[in-house]
C-alpha cells in the first residue's frame, strides 16, 4: 500500500479492529487518538456538566430532562469506551481533559446555554466521523448524533426563552461570550501533526480551523439571529495559548 499523504489520502473503509491492525501501528494510533479523545470528553462532561445539572433544574420537567441528557452522554462515553476496548487502547481517561471543562457551572441558566453550544462543538466534530474510514467509529457518530442534535435544540430553545425575558438576558449573554470562548480550543490547535495524521488517514477530512470555523458560523447564526444575542470577538485560529 502507497504512503497516504495529506494531499492524497487513505481511501479505503476499515471494518474492524483486525483490519485497522493489518492497515499498521499509524492508523491504530491516529484513530486511537479520535476515539481516546471522545471517552474522556463524553465522560468529563457527564460528570462536571450534566450530572450536577440535575440538581440545577428548576422544575421536575427540567430534572427529567437533564437526568435524560446526563444519561445520554454517560452511555455516548461507554459506546465510545467500547471500541476504544476493541482497539486495546491504553485507558483514555488518563490523559488531561479539554480547557473547555475549566469552565465552573454554577446556574441552571449556563447549562442551557451549554448545551446549546457546547453541544454544537460535538455536533461539528461527529459529523465529520460520519463519513469516516474506521467504520465502526462511523457508524457510532451515526448513532449518537440525533442524541446530540437533541442535546443542542434543548439548550437552543431554552436559551431563547431565556434570554427574552429583559431580567436575565444579561446573564445568558455572559454565559454565550464565556462557553463559545472555552469551545474553540476543543477544535484543536491551528498547526496540529495530529489533524494531519487523521486528514492522511480519512478518519477527518478538515482541518482544526476549518472545523472551527464552521463551529463558529453556527453559534454566530444562533446567537445573533436566532436568540438576538451579540457575538463575542473570536477567532478561528487557535495556537494552544
Ligand atoms: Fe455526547
Ligand atoms: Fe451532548
Amino acid at each position: 500500500m502507497r504512503t497516504p499523504t495529506v494531499e492524497a489520502p487513505f481511501s479505503g473503509e476499515v471494518r474492524s479492529p483486525a483490519e485497522a491492525r493489518e492497515v499498521g501501528a499509524d492508523y491504530v494510533n491516529a484513530v486511537g487518538k479520535v476515539i481516546a479523545s471522545h471517552v474522556r470528553n463524553e465522560y468529563t462532561g457527564a460528570a462536571i456538566f450534566d450530572e450536577p445539572a440535575i440538581g440545577l433544574a428548576p422544575t421536575p420537567r427540567d430534572k427529567w430532562l437533564a437526568c435524560r441528557i446526563a444519561m445520554e452522554e454517560y452511555g455516548h462515553h461507554l459506546r465510545f469506551q467500547k471500541l476504544a476496548t476493541e482497539l486495546e487502547l491504553p485507558d483514555a481517561l488518563t490523559g488531561a481533559p479539554l480547557s473547555v471543562f475549566e469552565y465552573e457551572l454554577t446556574t441552571w441558566v449556563e447549562f442551557v446555554v451549554l448545551k446549546a453550544i457546547v453541544d454544537l462543538a460535538e455536533v461539528v466534530l461527529m459529523d465529520e466521523l460520519v463519513e469516516c474510514s474506521y467504520l465502526p467509529l462511523r457508524h457510532l457518530a451515526q448513532a449518537l448524533m440525533p442524541e446530540e442534535r437533541f442535546h443542542v435544540s434543548f439548550g437552543a430553545v431554552r436559551t431563547k426563552e431565556l434570554a427574552r425575558q429583559p431580567a436575565r438576558r444579561a446573564e445568558v449573554q455572559e454565559a454565550v461570550n464565556a462557553l463559545v470562548t472555552f469551545s474553540l480550543p476543543f477544535f484543536g490547535r491551528s498547526r496540529s501533526s495530529n489533524n494531519d495524521a487523521f486528514r492522511r488517514w480519512g478518519i477527518k477530512n478538515r482541518t482544526n480551523d476549518q472545523a472551527r470555523a464552521e463551529f463558529i458560523e453556527r453559534t454566530r447564526a444562533f446567537v445573533v439571529d436566532d436568540a438576538g444575542l451579540e457575538y463575542p470577538d473570536v477567532s478561528a485560529s487557535w495556537d494552544g495559548r
